[in-house]
């Protein structure tokens, strides 16, 4: 496989998790960031995830961008592909053949907190699209957003619905960031989870083979293998929950019974009593009307709103204007 360049802005892993675990697990309602279900079995898992026959997001948005990646091509004209949470960026080839076809498309940044991913995903690119210049940038999405390189006109894509997956301050937050980083006129390629039955989305986070049970303990053995904790990770049981207030999956991982759990790394002994649980994941799913407004207050214009023939997953174009 051909070596893609690859930068890491990721210095001290264990330090960013202690920060997070500490926060986290002595809150009165104990939470995680979804980010530290990443690491290399992590986004193997997520991969599993997303060929599940439960699991319909990443086969509604891979529709979407078939049937209008040559327009987005045409619309945007985009010398720069970066792409946010990149993962596999298996989807992305779409982009990637329609932008090269027509000719425009110098670069592509994918960027990944999971390095093994990152890695395996810009060197299968790098290999498959051998005139494209392929940086990869092992960061966090929601503070190293400055240092993405590549030339205007650009695309940002954050695909998948992970933008779901932030609470909506930091949504609000994350939109106004990417938007700072971009000139006027250049594009945010944007995936969003739609609102539908209770049943379609729970089942969706609570499959039948238990891969989504898999991943989310996954964020237990990250932790032990980290900060030299002890979880049992069988001493929970995975919980998705569609809160209808807010409009989003929760994931939860529920104690089985009384727990105490040593977390030396983050100096930490957490209680749980039978029952309590950790929120470990939001996914925020998103109606049009409200889209359109997040993107509006950030300083994004939607050119174009797309979805896929089931109205399952919306994918929309937007172009930043003056703020
Ligand atoms: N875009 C892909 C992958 C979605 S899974 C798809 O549509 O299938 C979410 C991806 O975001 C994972 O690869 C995960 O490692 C990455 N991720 C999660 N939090 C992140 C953060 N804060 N900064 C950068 N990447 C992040
Ligand atoms: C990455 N993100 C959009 C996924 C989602 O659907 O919120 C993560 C995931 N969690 C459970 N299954 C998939």
């Amino acid at each position: 496989m051909t070596e893609a360049d690859l930068e890491s802005h990721r210095n001290d892993v264990a330090a960013e998790l202690r920060a997070d675990v500490r926060e986290g697990l002595t809150a009165a309602q104990k939470w995680l960031p979804p980010k530290w279900f990443y690491d290399a079995e992590g986004s193997e898992l997520f991969e599993k995830i997303t060929v599940l026959p439960e699991y319909y997001p990443t086969r509604s948005e891979r529709e979407v961008l078939a049937a209008r990646a040559v327009e987005i091509a045409e619309l945007t004209g985009a010398h720069t592909l970066v792409e946010l949470g990149s993962g596999s960026s298996e989807k992305t080839r779409l982009l990637l053949n329609a932008l090269t076809a027509h000719g425009t498309l110098e670069s592509f940044v994918p960027m990944d907190v999971s390095e093994t991913a990152l890695a395996e995903a810009a060197s299968a690119i790098s290999a498959d699209y051998p005139k494209l210049e392929v940086r990869g940038v092992v960061g966090d999405f929601t503070r190293h957003l400055q240092l993405l390189p590549g030339t205007a006109p650009r695309v940002v894509a954050f695909l998948g619905g992970t933008i779901g997956n932030f609470l909506p301050a930091e949504r609000t937050e994350f939109l106004r960031s990417v938007r700072e980083v971009l000139d006027e006129g250049e594009w945010l390629l944007l995936g969003t989870d739609l609102v539908k039955d209770r049943e379609i989305l729970e089942r969706a986070y609570d499959d039948a083979a238990g891969v989504t049970a898999a991943f989310n303990r996954n964020v237990l053995r990250v932790i032990n293998a980290e900060l030299g904790a002890d979880f049992d990770p069988d001493a929970f049981e995975h919980v998705s929950y569609w809160d209808p207030g807010h409009e989003w999956i929760e994931m939860r991982l529920r104690a089985r019974r009384r727990l105490e759990v040593h977390i030396p790394g983050a100096d930490l002994v957490v209680s749980f009593a039978e029952g309590e649980h950790i929120r470990t994941e939001v996914s925020a799913k998103f109606r049009p009307s409200g889209v359109e407004a997040e993107l509006a207050a950030a300083g994004f214009e939607v050119t174009r709103w797309w979805t896929d023939s089931q109205q399952r997953f919306g994918v929309s174009l937007a172009r930043s204007v003056r703020a």
